[in-house]
Order: structure tokens, then sequence, then C-alpha cells
């Protein structure tokens, strides 16, 4: 099975976790994409579900597949959110914000009854922090925000390795105007200790650590799909 087939048969695996009436988060990324199309698919077979998306590009595809999107305002509880990861542990913990889409992921995930993830294999780790850290920050005091998050770090007993994301050559815009410092660990031993610090720093907006939001992942290897479920 390639990488790809295992993220699609995650995806599958999520309309377990779908029922008519429900109104679904939409999360960001090349693996919820795959969940995306097939709901676009039931959808036109009379599954009936109203969606909201966690970024410009979900909603881009989301809304040219026929699917009905609504907002958080309107529906400020929704039923489940299905979205990707970065990195998962095997407390139901996650690295996010590869895409970007980290802010609005968060809020649209800690608004759902349930958060399912769904990914490939290669994202199951033992200790979150292979993946760099994704924060999102205020372009304003840049510098000033980053020493900010080596102090959170050492309080942590964490070094990391800060760099601004660019694309194209410029530093890269979230959805929400802000940019973003990945912040290379390689390990995060105590990832709400670290989500809690950062959190609090003027500047940072979020984080991509997900700490008790994720209930269920759904990953795909060669041998079928593995479902983890908290509690
Ligand atoms: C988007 O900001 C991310 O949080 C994605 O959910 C994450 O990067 C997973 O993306 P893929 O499904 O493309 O691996």
């Amino acid at each position: 099975m390639t990488t790809e087939d295992q993220k699609k048969a995650a995806a599958l695996a999520a309309f377990d976790y779908v029922k008519p009436g429900m109104k679904v988060g939409l999360g960001t990324g090349s693996t919820t994409n795959h969940f995306i199309r097939e709901l676009a698919v039931r959808a036109k077979s009379g599954l009936d579900v109203e969606c909201v998306a966690t970024s410009r590009a979900t909603f881009k595809l989301a809304s040219d597949l026929g699917l009905t999107m609504t907002t958080l305002e309107k529906h400020p509880y929704l039923d489940v959110t299905v979205d990707g990861a970065d990195e998962f542990d095997g407390s139901f913990q996650l690295i996010k914000g590869g895409g970007g889409a980290l802010l609005v992921e968060k809020i649209v995930a800690s608004s759902s009854r349930y958060m399912v993830v769904i990914a490939d294999q290669s994202k199951k780790v033992n200790t979150l922090g292979r993946f760099p850290l994704p924060v999102e920050v205020v372009p304003f005091g840049v510098n000033a925000t980053a020493w900010k998050i080596e102090r959170a770090l050492k309080i942590c007993n964490l070094k990391g390795k800060l760099v601004l994301r660019l694309k194209e050559g410029k530093p890269f815009v979230t959805d929400s105007g802000n940019a973003i410092i990945d912040v290379s660990i390689g390990a995060i031993p105590e990832p709400g200790r670290l989500d809690a610090l950062l959190d609090v720093i003027p500047g940072v907006i979020e984080n991509g650590l997900f700490v008790d939001i994720c209930g269920i992942v759904l990953m795909g290897t060669d041998d079928g799909v593995k479902t983890f479920r908290k509690g």
C-alpha cells in the first residue's frame, strides 16, 4: 500500500463517525482532501450534512464539490471534525500546522464533540517533536516573540531551532494574516506543559500542539485501518 492509499483508507473509515444531519468540521491537508471528496460523493447520494471549513483551501475544495457549507458563528457546537495530523502519539496528542491552518483547525476541533484524526502510519510517533512545531505569531515584533519562545523551551529543558516559515522567499502568511515560526525540537516529552507556556506569550496566537482535543485516531496501514480510541 502506498502512503496515499493509507491516507485514503483512513479517510473512508472516518465515515463510521459521520451521520445524517451532522455538522461536520473539515480539516486541512492531503488526507482530509480524500475525506472531503468522498463526503461530496455521499452527499450527492443523500448524506445530509453541513460543513465548517478550517482553511480557505478546504472551503474552496468542499464548496466546489457542492458540499453545503456553514459557519461556526451559526453552529458553535459541531458534531465531529475530521482532520489530518503531522504527528500523533499514544496519548492522542498531536502536532498540526504543517499546512499553516493550525489556528482555525484548533478552534474548529475544540468546538466539536469528537475530533477524528485520519493519518497514514508514518504519522505515529512515540514522542512528539520529530516534526517541527508550527507556532502562529503576530508579524509585529516577531524577533521579540521568538526569544520568548526560546525561553519557554528552556523552562521545559528543551532546545529548539526557530525558523520563520517562508513561501516563495517571503514570510508565509496564514489565512488569519499571521506568520509562522517552525520550531525544530526533536522530542517534546511534556507537550501539555509546552503548550501552556507558549500560549501565554504575547504575540503567540496559537501553537500546533493539540493536547486533549483528539479522541479517535484512524491510521491507515498495510494491514488495514487501525482504530485508536481514548478511554
Ligand atoms: C494543516 O495545517 C495541517 O495541520 C494538516 O492537517 C497536517 O499537516 C496533515 O496534512 P496531510 O494530511 O497533508 O499530511
